[in-house]
């Protein structure tokens, strides 16, 4: 099939295109090198330099490609900055989506696979989270993936476009044959800002609070490997593919870890002292966040393989004794 992957220059975009191209399936990237690494595009994937906001950019990539399918992964992702930039969250991943989703149906495009996240569920109600757990984003970003996947529905009702929404929880981790290396700049998610303390580009990593009703009172979260990632998109073709039935499903391990056994395992695998100290909690932590991924393996008959923190740690590592 030929895919057209929006954001196929970043961290889970590229692992994608990987698996799409192992796959054997023909990659077409877009992407704005906002965020996405050049040194993250395989030659055998064609790019496009373009902006999802620019819609002479969309029509010019989608008149000349002519995909089957579409993976969405061009977003803003941090949910704190959400909060205090909204407009930016609106524009992109609101308003660029819709661009995306109204050429992609001008195109005729089939199959649309979009990245949402585990935030469109909000604080918690029960711990394994499954899909049917209400969805009360907190975070304006964890809104903005919502809203995207309702407008999805009413595409697919109205103009017969079948999509899947898959809910991702942490992703981390790196390529396991280290063909990805590219690292985020100025990242917030836990695992690389802690490779950044390990490698000393930052003093020390500080943990958002340890009064949390958790084991050891730090926060739980489910780390789900980006390869493990990127298998479930190329499933989710071959299912919209077979079943023309549109699919929501969250991709996580069902396993918790804290930040501090983040700390213990990073330090016990790379040799190193990892410096870190307690300050207040981050506003609108929840305690513990885990997914039930049970209909992903029912249905696309998906399981993590990388996902344990040993992997996790060790590719990630790696990417980062890469870069140094
Ligand atoms: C993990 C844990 C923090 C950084 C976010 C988005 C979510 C998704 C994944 C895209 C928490 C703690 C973190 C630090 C810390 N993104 N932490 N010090 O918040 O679970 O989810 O990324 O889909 O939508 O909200 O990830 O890595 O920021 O935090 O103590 O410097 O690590 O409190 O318990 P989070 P995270």
């Amino acid at each position: 099939m030929k895919i057209a992957v929006i954001g196929g220059a970043g961290y889970i975009g590229s692992h994608t295109v990987r698996e799409l191209l192992d796959g054997g399936h023909q990659v077409f990237v877009f992407d704005n090198l906002s965020s996405g690494l050049k040194q993250n595009l395989f030659p055998d994937a064609h790019f496009f330099h373009g902006d999802i906001l620019n819609r002479e950019d969309l029509a010019i990539f989608f008149n000349k490609v002519q995909p089957e399918g579409v993976v969405h992964l061009a977003a803003l992702k941090a949910a704190g900055e959400s909060m205090t930039h909204p407009e930016k969250f609106s524009t992109q991943n609101i308003v660029g989506s819709l661009y995306l989703i109204q050429q992609a149906v001008a195109s005729k495009v089939r199959y649309f696979v979009f990245s949402s996240s585990a935030a469109v569920y909000g604080a918690p109600q029960y711990n394994p989270i499954d899909e049917n757990h209400p969805t009360n984003p907190e975070n304006y970003y964890g809104y903005t993936k919502l809203s995207i996947e309702n407008h999805l529905a009413w595409y697919s009702r109205l103009k017969g476009l079948h999509f899947a929404a898959l809910r991702y929880f942490n992703a981390a981790g790196y390529d396991p044959n280290s063909r990805i290396i590219g690292l985020e700049s100025n990242p917030s998610n836990l695992i690389p800002v802690a490779m950044e303390a390990l490698t000393g580009k930052r003093k020390e990593l500080l943990i958002f609070g340890n009064d949390y009703q958790t084991p050891d009172g730090t926060g739980v979260r489910d780390y789900i490997h980006v390869t493990d990632l990127a298998v479930g998109h190329l499933m989710a073709f071959d299912y919209l593919k077979k079943q023309k039935q549109n699919l929501i499903v969250n991709l996580g391990t069902n396993e918790g870890a804290s930040v501090l056994e983040i700390v213990q395992h990073a330090q016990q695998i790379t040799g190193k002292i990892l410096p870190h100290r307690i300050v207040d909690r981050r506003p609108g932590d929840p305690d513990s966040l885990v997914a039930n991924p049970q209909k992903a393996m029912d249905i696309l008959g998906w399981q993590p393989k990388y996902s344990d923190l040993k992997t996790i740690l060790e590719t990630t590592w790696k990417a980062y004794q890469a870069n140094l």
